[in-house]
């Protein structure tokens, strides 16, 4: 048996150099942070540099990394051809007060693996994205409401920040009209009052509250992995409900594919057939660096079009279409061809199936959740279909088995992802861990 506190002083012996940099940081940062997610207590890895599958600490510490900045990287770390096409660029130049051919080559590339995205813009980050298709919805419909699902993260604008994996209480309400909760302090004011909160995977509660709110609703916009709210997959038939009743009620259908554009080159949206108004992206589709996007509907990306005078709806931004961004996202998106995708894949089931298989051989409950190269641990005995569901999950076991790997030599979050330059190597490597770990697991 090892204790988690024997883990974390393990920890903090193997990395006394992090601790040391955290300590300065907490002179300057509040609490020596700048990303809330990826806080560790007692104190964050920091990390020098990245090598395909590899990270390297400032302590000298190399481990296998199955969180890839989050999912963002596909290709893994400093990929060889994104290295190159972003070193080949920033000598000509980093950012211009113009648009360079590189955003057109982009956006088209983009297009023509999601349909839906008729037309699209670019903008810095995946919260960028989701707070310009959120307005889209609510100047194109002339409606003030959204909808969002329970547990969802969808970044930090206001209203994404409602009912955003909040504790289970009684005030979360009824499972099946679930309550809107503050899950941030400092929103504008009404935020919640604007926003109906769904609950996953139930297409008869969703479609009977989406039509009880019709006349208000401008848009329902669902992560369709729910990635933040534990990963519970869709049932496809619950998907095709939330397009019928939106299409017929002239609700914007809203996919945030950030993280599951992963799923395929054509996103969840190709996988499950289902072609929504506006899709916003991030992450993958700028190879390791700060952009995101999001279109859909030419009539309704016509608000941004300023060829007539003023565009309804104006989005600047410094660094929309960056040229350092566009060629990181072109290498990525090319190097992820049909044959990429499938290796990505085959090499996550072939990991859920080890992971499975040691749970069982332990005896522990386990279980693994995959959605194209995403995969996800529970230590629940089956998989969740919502987020009240997931959230019985043991956060103080998936606590210990993140020490246990980052000692061991491997980085996860509660799961993570594979990275084309993965192989079954470090699958194994990764099986192998966990059966280790199991063998002195204290719970
Ligand atoms: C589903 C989802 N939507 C939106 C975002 C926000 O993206 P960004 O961190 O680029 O602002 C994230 C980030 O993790 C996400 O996972």
């Amino acid at each position: 048996m090892l204790s988690l506190d024997q883990l974390i002083a393990d920890y903090g012996d193997q990395n006394p150099h992090s601790q040391r940099l955290f300590k300065r940081a907490r002179e300057v940062l509040p609490g020596g942070n700048t990303r809330t997610g990826v806080f560790v207590n007692p104190f964050p890895i920091y990390i020098d540099r990245g090598e395909g599958v590899d990270i390297h600490d400032v302590d000298g510490n190399r481990r296998l990394d199955f969180v890839n900045n989050a999912t963002a990287l596909i290709l893994g770390h400093a990929h060889p051809a994104v290295s190159k096409a972003l070193c080949q660029r920033v000598v000509s130049g980093t950012a211009f007060f113009s648009p360079t051919p590189l955003e057109i080559e982009w956006a088209e590339l983009l297009s023509a693996r999601v349909p839906s995205l008729e037309h699209l813009r670019f903008c810095s980050s995946g919260t960028e994205a989701v707070g310009n298709a959120l307005r889209v919805a609510r100047a194109f419909t002339g409606r003030p409401k959204i909808a969002k699902f329970e547990g969802a993260y969808h970044g930090i604008d206001d209203p994404a920040l409602i009912s955003y994996v909040p504790p289970v209480t009684p005030a979360l309400g009824p499972e099946d009209a679930p309550n809107a909760v503050l899950s941030c302090a400092g929103l504008a004011p009404a935020t919640a009052e604007n926003v109906l909160v769904l609950p996953f995977n139930n297409a008869r509660a969703c479609e009977r509250l989406i039509r009880h709110n019709a006349e208000e609703l401008a848009c329902v916009i669902i992560d369709p992995l729910s990635t933040a709210a534990g990963m519970a997959l869709p049932d496809p038939e619950f998907l095709a409900t939330l397009r019928a009743v939106t299409r017929e009620l002239d609700i914007l259908l809203i996919f945030d594919e950030i993280v599951s554009f992963r799923m395929a080159s054509g996103g969840t949206q190709a996988a499950y057939n289902i072609a929504p108004d506006l899709t916003c992206l991030g992450k993958v589709i700028a190879g390791g660096t700060p952009a995101g996007a999001f279109g859909g509907r030419k009539d309704a990306m016509a608000l941004y079009d300023p060829t007539d005078g003023s565009p309804a709806i104006p989005q600047s931004g410094t660094y929309n279409g960056n040229p350092l961004a566009a060629v990181a996202g072109l290498a990525t998106l090319k190097a992820m061809t049909a044959d990429a995708y499938r290796h990505i894949h085959d090499l996550t089931r072939y990991i859920a199936a080890g992971l499975n298989d040691a749970f069982k051989s332990a005896d522990t409950p386990g279980s693994i959740v995959v959605a194209g190269s995403l995969f996800r641990i529970y230590f629940l005995d089956h998989a969740p279909a919502n987020y009240r569901q997931a959230a019985r999950d043991s956060s103080e076991k998936h606590r210990w088995l993140y020490f246990y790997l980052l000692n061991y030599g491997i980085a996860i979050r509660q799961g993570g992802c594979v990275s084309l330059p993965m192989t079954t190597d470090h699958a194994d490597r990764l099986i192998e861990g966990l059966r280790e770990g199991l063998r002195v697991w204290p719970y």
